[in-house]
């Protein structure tokens, strides 16, 4: 049994290739290496002592897709593949809707005609919105993302349940991740940014590594604990299983299932300072800066209907996310370049 993990190269695709090679899974990854190098998959392939396919290529390209999907028969598509910065989805709508959007049509296209009808999405907890009501399960209605990334994410949810409606005979698994942090625990593998960091975790490294001088904390008057952002962290390393759980569920039962991939553990920004001095012994220098445009007050799953169906639940906590986003940041200060 095969799986093809689109974007594998990246942050959580590479985390996603080596657990597969480590049970057992042959694995082809398809990655047009927009956002990342063949180095994360070469380290992959070392620390698993196994080999993976690798094609360079894009998703859009369907023959290609299908080539793929053929050659090394498929069973199941991972897909990671897309862009995924917020701030630059808002400068360049339509690259982000013709990949996001487009790329997923096209794959799925390309999936359809050769016959391969298993399918994982990387959704984000973006899709909800602004919400009140904290924690958010799986019924909370769906928002209206601020930035085309979340509406690309919100429009390719529709898009599947939409395929699942039409023929019932594909099974796809919509995972709403929360906030994806942390490394593998070798410190090989790892999120490695490009340019200055957007999300909090990979800042915070940068600052303590010293390529930073200091972290502007967006607001502090937040109607939260201590006035700073509230999210749930999620290790990349649970996260991961999170998917194998899910392949499991959607080869035992077709259709579509959406899950939370969380931990229902709200952290804040001071919080998750605090933690990160404790464990690298470094000070994390901060200024309070106005709040960032787009930005919620809180934001933490109930993870449960995950664990009821998929049998998985997070088990790494805030102390192992900084403990590992550490160890790779000082193995790699400047990532894999
Ligand atoms: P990433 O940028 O590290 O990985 C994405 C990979 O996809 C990269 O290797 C890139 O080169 C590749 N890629 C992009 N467009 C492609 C295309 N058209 N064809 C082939 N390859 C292509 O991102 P990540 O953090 O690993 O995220 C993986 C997925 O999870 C993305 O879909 C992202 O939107 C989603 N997600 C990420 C987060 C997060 O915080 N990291 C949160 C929620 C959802
Ligand atoms: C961001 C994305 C969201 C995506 C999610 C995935 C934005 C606006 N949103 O969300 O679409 O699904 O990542 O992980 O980019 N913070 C600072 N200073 C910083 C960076 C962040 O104070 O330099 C604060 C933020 O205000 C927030 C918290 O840290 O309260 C977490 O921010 P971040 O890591 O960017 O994640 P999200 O905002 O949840």
């Amino acid at each position: 049994m095969t799986v093809l993990v689109t974007g594998g190269a990246g942050y959580i695709g590479s985390h996603m290739v080596l657990s597969l090679l480590e049970k057992n899974f042959d694995v082809v990854v398809l990655d047009n290496f927009s956002n990342s190098s063949n180095t994360s998959i070469r380290r992959v392939s070392e620390i698993s002592g196994r080999r993976c396919e690798l094609v360079a290529g894009d998703i859009r390209d369907k023959e290609l897709v299908k080539k793929v999907l053929m050659e090394y028969e498929v069973s199941d598509v991972l897909h990671f593949a897309g862009l995924k910065a917020v701030g630059e989805s808002v400068e360049k709508p339509i690259e982000y809707y013709e990949n996001n959007v487009g790329g997923t049509l096209s794959l799925c296209e390309a999936m359809k005609e050769v016959g391969v009808k298993r399918l994982v999405f990387s959704s984000s907890a973006t899709v909800y919105g602004d919400v009140e009501k904290m924690p958010i399960d799986e019924d909370t209605p769906t928002g209206n993302p601020s930035n085309p990334y979340g509406r690309s994410k919100l429009m390719v949810e529709e898009i599947l349940k939409d395929l699942v409606i039409s023929d019932s005979s594909w099974s796809i698994a919509l995972l709403r991740y929360f906030n994806p942090v942390g490394a593998h625990v070798s410190g090989r593998i790892g999120e490695d940014p490009q340019g200055i960091p957007n999300n909090l975790v990979p800042y915070i490294a940068q600052v303590a590594v010293g390529r930073l001088d200091f972290l502007s904390i967006y607001g502090h008057d937040y109607p939260t604990k201590d006035g700073t952002g509230v999210r749930d962290y999620i290790h990349v390393s649970d996260l991961v299983e999170g998917h194998l759980a899910a392949m499991k569920k959607i080869s035992e039962s077709p259709g579509v299932g959406v899950w939370n991939l969380g931990t229902g553990r709200g952290v804040s920004v001071l919080e998750m300072i605090k933690a990160f001095e404790k464990t690298s012994g470094r000070k994390i220098p901060y200024r309070f800066v106005n709040r960032r445009k787009g930005d919620v007050a809180e934001c933490w799953a109930n993870p449960s209907k995950a664990e009821s169906d998929l049998s998985w639940k997070a088990k790494r906590n805030i102390c192992d996310m900084v403990k590992d986003t550490w160890n790779w940041q000082v193995k790699n200060p400047n990532g894999y370049s």
